[in-house]
């Protein structure tokens, strides 16, 4: 799915990004450049940055046991 279409960049780098230790939409910006120009994207990758560290707090969900 194409998040920027400033600079064509796809939810999945954004995640990359994040992955990469990016912690704001400015660091995402910083990292591959979305956000950068007309700025309509900026609430989608703060979202996305919110669902990433959302998936990982959950992460003690899935035990082996059971
Ligand atoms: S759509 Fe991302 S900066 Fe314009």
């Amino acid at each position: 799915m194409l998040v920027c279409h400033c600079h064509a960049v796809n939810d999945r780098t954004i995640r990359q990004c994040v992955n990469n230790g990016a912690r704001s939409e400015h660091e995402v910006r910083e990292a591959c450049g979305a956000g950068s120009s007309c700025g309509s994207c900026r609430p989608a990758i703060d979202r996305l940055i919110e669902l990433h560290h959302d998936s990982q707090s959950g992460i003690n969900d899935s035990g082996a046991q059971g």
